[in-house]
């Protein structure tokens, strides 16, 4: 049982982990989340005050980080501003939280002898080919786009670096798309969701024809905590579920699985500079550390994902208007 600090623990995976640290694997937590936009409190609750200490602050204040790391035995950094749409609007912030806020977190954990890891994207690689069979694996070079996912590449240069320069005993891990429950109504799966529950039509960027490689966000914790306890110090992950969809299919699925006719969506703006598709290779960490997904169906978990979103009005309802007042702004 370890005692671990969970940066962005208030956050749509963040608060999954959280869950799963505390329940599945006996660990107590420490969340440090700002709270902001994309942050909720209500997404930890029914966790014991016994195993769950919560504090709001940012990852950028030196003093505050390094007072809870000093009492952590391990670090698991999700923190980040993660919505490319809102990097493409106004980058400043992710430079902040993603660059800055790993760099203050590194410090901490280099002074404190503390183990860490940096929870990151498979957008660090840019993007494959639409009908190619490529997929993304540890060595692929990075290439990112967007200014999120230029941060996020950033920010594990700096891990590599803390690593190699100054034997910090950190890992890496790079994911593709999460989909479940608790993700924030500005991101594809729980904006058409919660649009077809408002009356609204979905919105496709574009053609639809970009593809995303899903992964339901338990599955994405547990690959976390197997790389938290058994990966090999200074090692990078990818975590993936074999989930490559394109966006038309998931949109047609959504209006399916809600009883809606299959093509009552709209074709909106595509996003600049967008990622044709990602696709990852989890050999590694499928032979090397044993993990193996369990939401292998994804119709199945996103049928439970609407069932979530209709029972759960309250959690979602308040962020509805002002993601959609931003989408409009942007003819998306
Ligand atoms: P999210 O936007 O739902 O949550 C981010 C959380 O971080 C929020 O609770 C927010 O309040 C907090 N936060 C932001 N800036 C902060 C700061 N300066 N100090 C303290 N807290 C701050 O994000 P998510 O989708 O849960 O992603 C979590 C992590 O996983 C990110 O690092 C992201 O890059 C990575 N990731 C996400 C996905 C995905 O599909 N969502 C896939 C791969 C990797
Ligand atoms: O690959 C991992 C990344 O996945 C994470 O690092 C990011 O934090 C996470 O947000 C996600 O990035 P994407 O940009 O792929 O996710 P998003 O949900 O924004 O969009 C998924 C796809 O759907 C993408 O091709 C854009 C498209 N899209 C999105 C929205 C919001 C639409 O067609 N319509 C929409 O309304």
């Amino acid at each position: 049982m370890m005692h671990l600090l969970v940066t962005g623990g208030a956050g749509f995976i963040g608060s999954n982990f959280t869950h799963h640290a505390i329940l599945r694997s006996g660990h107590d937590v420490t969340v440090l989340d700002a709270l902001t936009y994309a942050g909720n409190r209500e997404s930890l609750a029914g966790l014991s005050e016994d195993r769950l200490r919560f504090v709001q602050g940012d990852i950028t204040d030196t003093a505050l980080v390094d007072e809870l790391v000093r009492q952590a035995d391990a670090v698991v950094h999700f923190a980040a501003e993660s919505h490319n749409d809102n990097s493409l609007a106004d980058p400043r912030p992710f430079l902040e939280a993603n660059v800055v806020g790993t760099f203050v977190l590194l410090e901490a954990v280099r002074r404190h002898d503390v183990r860490f890891h940096h929870v990151s994207t498979d957008e660090v690689y840019g993007d494959l080919e639409l009908d190619g069979h490529v997929r993304f694996t540890e060595e692929t070079a990075y290439n990112p786009s967007s200014p999120y996912s230029a941060t996020k590449a950033g920010s594990d240069m700096l891990v590599r670096a803390w690593i190699r320069s100054f034997g910090v005993q950190a890992t890496i891990s790079n994911c593709s798309n999460n989909y479940g429950p608790f993700q924030h109504v500005e991101k594809f799966i729980p904006r058409q969701i919660t649009n077809v529950l408002c009356g609204i039509r979905p919105k496709l960027y574009g053609a639809g024809t970009n593809v995303r490689d899903w992964i339901h966000a338990e599955d994405h914790s547990a690959a976390v905590l197997t790389v938290l306890e058994k990966g090999r110090i200074g090692e990078t992950y990818l975590i993936g579920a074999d989930g490559e969809r394109d966006n038309k299919s998931v949109v047609e699925l959504i209006l399916t699985l809600m009883g809606q006719a299959a093509d009552a969506y709209d074709h909106v703006l595509d996003r600049p500079g967008h990622d044709l598709r990602y696709a990852i290779d989890a050999t590694k960490l499928r032979t090397e550390l044993g993990w193996e997904p369990r939401f292998a169906d994804f119709e199945d978990g996103l049928a439970a994902t609407i069932d979530w979103y209709r029972d759960h009005r309250d959690w979602w309802y308040p962020a509805k208007a002002a993601t959609e007042a931003f989408y409009a702004k942007q003819g998306q």
